[in-house]
């Protein structure tokens, strides 16, 4: 029996019209509705762990803009939290947490109990579940264990990743311990979430393109492939997303995954090439520049046209090339959502543009 909802009918490999539409970080400081109820509970932390707050804000975009989707508001570091690491979120400066650098590190965390501890995170889930607006799915999501781990080693966000390579080039076994646990927890995090209410599930891999070719096959390839592996055992019809940020060539490896759906693009990576390429072997999802989206207009619109027209005819879930950024002004999301749906309808122009 097909899935009425618009996103979990694509996953399922139908090209719709109008297509299903959802933001990266849609939920977030863009919003002054989000602002206000961040001003409330305090920290971004203590947001992410109350259930009703956080289940609150997952649903303020839903109610702002008719989006196909709700991704759970969270984040990739509360694993890394439950796990015992020290995590702060200092005021306009992203994360920082206590290294974890070597296998002394590794040795003093707390694996047991962790996927248990992130019990407000299910419980925000069954939240949304309850209050989704009617044809909208609800999307789980972790962060990839070669994403997490960059954070757990630097303790920070960095450009380059420096320690996190040169743990995993010089001690290539050692990391693995690191990635390995990461997988195996990582797997049971997601799998509790679909338990909860998530009807898909997203695998965040933002620094995948930071890892030469033989370190992006080991630890990031292999362990979304086993994460995806085991939820496809545990949980065989719900989709999963994963969105290997700067993989390049490596997209293709990660489309032909067997266990995965579907492939979230960067803005990077090329529409035609993407139809011919990675369309045959999974979902594409992307993948407009959140620049785009801060500048609207005449340039956003011709963009949506390109990207509308290049997936035409194949299964397509609009979306980001990665997260929105705080400046995006509430309007160009509403105009980006108009556009899509004229597009489906088939007000707009939808000439083939010889791809
Ligand atoms: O998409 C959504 O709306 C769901 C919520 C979500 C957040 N973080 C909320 C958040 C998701 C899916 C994430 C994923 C995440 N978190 C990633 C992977 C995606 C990506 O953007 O590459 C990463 C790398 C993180 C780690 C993280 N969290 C960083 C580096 C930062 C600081 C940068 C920033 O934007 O402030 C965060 C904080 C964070 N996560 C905020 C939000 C809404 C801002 C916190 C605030 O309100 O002050």
């Amino acid at each position: 029996m097909g899935s009425p909802k618009p996103l979990l009918r694509c996953l399922a490999g139908e090209a719709i019209e109008p297509r299903p539409v959802w933001l990266m970080r849609q939920a977030g400081r863009y919003l002054p509705e989000y602002r206000a109820l961040r001003a409330q509970a305090g920290s971004f932390l203590d947001l992410c762990l109350h259930p009703a707050r956080a289940a609150e804000v997952t649903l303020q975009p839903l109610r702002r803009f008719g989006l196909d989707a709700a991704i759970l508001f969270a984040d990739i570091l509360l694993l890394p939290r439950a796990l015992g690491q020290d995590l702060t979120f200092a005021e306009g400066e992203g994360p920082r947490l206590a290294p974890v650098v070597d296998a002394a590190g590794l040795a003093r965390l707390r694996p047991e109990g962790a996927v248990e501890r992130l019990a407000p995170v299910y419980e925000a889930v069954a939240r949304v579940k309850a209050g989704l607006p009617q044809g909208a799915a609800l999307i789980g999501f972790a962060g990839a264990p070669w994403t997490v781990a960059t954070y757990m080693v630097e303790g920070r966000g960095s450009a380059d990743h420096k320690a996190a390579r040169l743990w995993a080039y010089r001690d290539p076994a050692g990391f693995d311990a690191l990635i390995d646990l990461l997988t195996g927890l990582t797997t049971d995090y997601l799998s509790a979430q679909i338990t909860a209410g998530a009807e898909v599930v997203q695998l965040f891999d933002s620094w995948a393109g930071s890892l030469d070719a033989a370190g992006f096959a080991r630890w990031s390839l292999a362990p979304i492939a086993a994460i995806a592996d085991g939820l496809k055992r545990r949980h065989p019809g719900v989709p999963i997303i994963v969105f290997p940020r700067g993989a390049g060539a490596g997209l293709e490896a990660v489309a032909r995954l067997p266990s995965i759906d579907a492939v979230s693009l960067d803005a990077n990576a090329g529409r035609s090439w993407a139809r011919r390429s990675l369309s045959p072997h999974a979902v594409l999802q992307g993948n407009v520049d959140p620049l785009r989206l801060v500048a609207g207009g005449a340039g956003l619109e011709a963009d949506l046209d390109d990207l509308l027209s290049a997936f035409a005819g194949v299964p397509h879930i609009v979306n980001l090339g990665h997260g929105i950024v705080p400046e995006t002004p509430p309007e160009h999301v509403a105009a980006l959502i108009d556009i899509v749906r004229r597009f489906g309808r088939g007000d707009a122009t939808q000439g083939e543009h010889g791809r």
